[in-house]
């Protein structure tokens, strides 16, 4: 998944950057402080700093307990966690303390890319100065504790490509200052909270874990830039209610998480779009005119759903769009520009295997009009729970629309398209 990298990168950088440079001068002065006697000299070191000790006190015991849970560390990172000289650790890194500058206090951790196996302890409710925690690409399991509820100052929670299991967790959501959060790559399951999208977060980073449940009705009020959902299991549609992220969603990427229903016209509201990717799923319907009016949009990827209809110039014009990829549905016309991409310079199209009757790599007559004949269903297929989890307004409708055990799909909810 290029795309969602190149985004993802780019996005932490500039916090993580300030805030690390931060740091790391805090760092450095501390080591040059004490390079020369810490090691011979502890005890001294200790005492002499007793103002600051209690907290990074706390922090040993914090670390020295997180050490009894892991199991494996083929890279030797936790090597040197032995005494309470914790700012010396490998991937611990100190800074002055926001509420008391004349003391050092563990403000960060980065643990990327260690490959360490083991658990969180709850001891880590201990590092209640935390800013940022990065455990990307190590082997951590099981949940994240309760504790967590105690780093009040944490503004970057960075946990991806672990093995954390369970329901979404909770814990994160009662942390006051997160700003991003970044949970890809696990195994956590069930239903995204609603609540989540009530936090001042500008990164919602939970794809490639096993989420279903539909994606709730509130996304909307989020203030994040960069939504990424891709390769969950979350079924439904795609909220009409997401015009209300007009003002902040830069980045959505919706890559396989088994939507259904058609594209709805609210998308075209998001006016500071410049990445949408909906592809690898069972998408239907026409493109929505008013998506000729995402004059940010640079990539769009609408490629392996059952779209029908026409592609319009509306969108092949779009001023900033340098990629459009489009193939494996079921489009059986162009107009403008889209006729003739390739004349457009320095732009990047795929308009393979659909229904366009003068391009080469199209779909087959029979294979074409067995779905072109089939009429277009916009409502919503909500599988499994009987549409609880798509929010309280829709779920009195659906019951009782619905006859038990036939799928939902309510009349009330499907947009009109003329
Ligand atoms: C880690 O330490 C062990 C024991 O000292 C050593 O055998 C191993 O080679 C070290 N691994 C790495 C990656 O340095
Ligand atoms: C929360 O942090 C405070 C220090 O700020 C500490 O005294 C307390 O023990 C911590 N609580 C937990 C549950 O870790
Ligand atoms: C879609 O996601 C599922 C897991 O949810 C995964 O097994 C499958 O390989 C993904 N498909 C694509 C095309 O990425
Ligand atoms: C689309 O729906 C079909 C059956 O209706 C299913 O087999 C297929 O996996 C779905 N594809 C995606 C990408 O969700
Ligand atoms: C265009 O987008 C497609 C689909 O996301 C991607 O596979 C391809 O690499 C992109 N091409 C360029 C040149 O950015
Ligand atoms: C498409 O545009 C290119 C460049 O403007 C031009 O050379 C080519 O003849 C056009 N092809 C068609 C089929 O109109």
């Amino acid at each position: 998944m290029p795309m969602a990298s190149s985004l993802v990168s780019s996005l932490p950088t500039r916090a993580l950057l300030l805030l690390l440079l931060h740091i790391s001068f805090s760092f450095n002065k501390l080591a040059a402080k004490h390079g020369h006697f810490a090691a011979h000299n502890r005890h001294h070191e200790l005492r002499s700093h007793s103002s600051s000790n209690q907290r990074l006190h706390q922090a040993y015991i914090a670390f020295q307990a997180w050490k009894r849970v892991i199991y494996s560390d083929p890279n030797n990172f936790t090597t040197n966690w032995v005494g309470p000289s914790v700012c010396t650790y490998k991937g611990v890194f100190c800074a002055p303390a926001p509420d008391d500058p004349k003391i050092r206090v563990v403000a960060g951790i980065d643990f990327n890319f260690a490959d360490i196996a083991g658990f969180l302890p709850n001891e880590i409710g201990l590092l209640s100065d935390l800013a940022l925690i990065h455990l990307n690409s190590n082997r951590f399991c099981g949940i994240l504790p309760e504790t967590l509820a105690n780093l009040t100052l944490l503004y970057e929670l960075d946990i991806s490509n672990n093995r954390f299991v369970g329901p979404f967790p909770m814990v994160v959501l009662s942390l006051p200052t997160l700003y991003f959060l970044d949970i890809r790559y696990n195994e956590f399951e069930g239903s995204l909270p609603p609540q989540l999208f009530n936090k001042k977060l500008d990164a919602i980073l939970v794809n490639n874990n096993r989420f279903s449940n539909t994606i709730p009705q509130n996304l909307g009020l989020s203030t994040a830039s960069v939504v990424v959902f891709a390769n969950n299991n979350f079924g439904g549609c795609i909220p009409t209610t997401i015009y209300k992220f007009a003002d902040t969603l830069e980045e959505l990427l919706l890559i396989n998480t088994s939507l259904t229903g058609c594209l709805p016209q609210e998308l075209g509201f998001l006016y500071k779009l410049r990445v949408l990717d909906v592809s690898f799923n069972n998408i239907t319907g026409p493109i929505p005119y008013s998506m000729a009016g995402l004059s940010h949009l640079e990539q769009l990827n609408l490629g392996h759903n059952m779209l029908t209809g026409i592609v319009s110039d509306g969108v092949c014009i779009l001023p900033s769009l340098t990629n459009f990829t489009f193939s494996y549905n079921y489009f059986c016309e162009e107009t403008g520009v889209c006729q003739n991409l390739t004349s457009r310079s320095g732009f990047t199209f795929d308009d393979r295997r659909n229904c366009l009757p003068e391009k080469p790599f199209q779909r087959s007559k029979k294979e074409c009009d067995a779905v072109l004949e089939r009429p277009v269903d916009c409502s919503c297929c909500v599988s499994g729970g009987g549409g609880a989890a798509a929010g309280p307004a829709f779920a009195p409708a659906r019951a009782a629309f619905a006859p038990a055990a036939v799928p939902v799909s309510s009349p009330s909810i499907a947009p009109s398209y003329s």
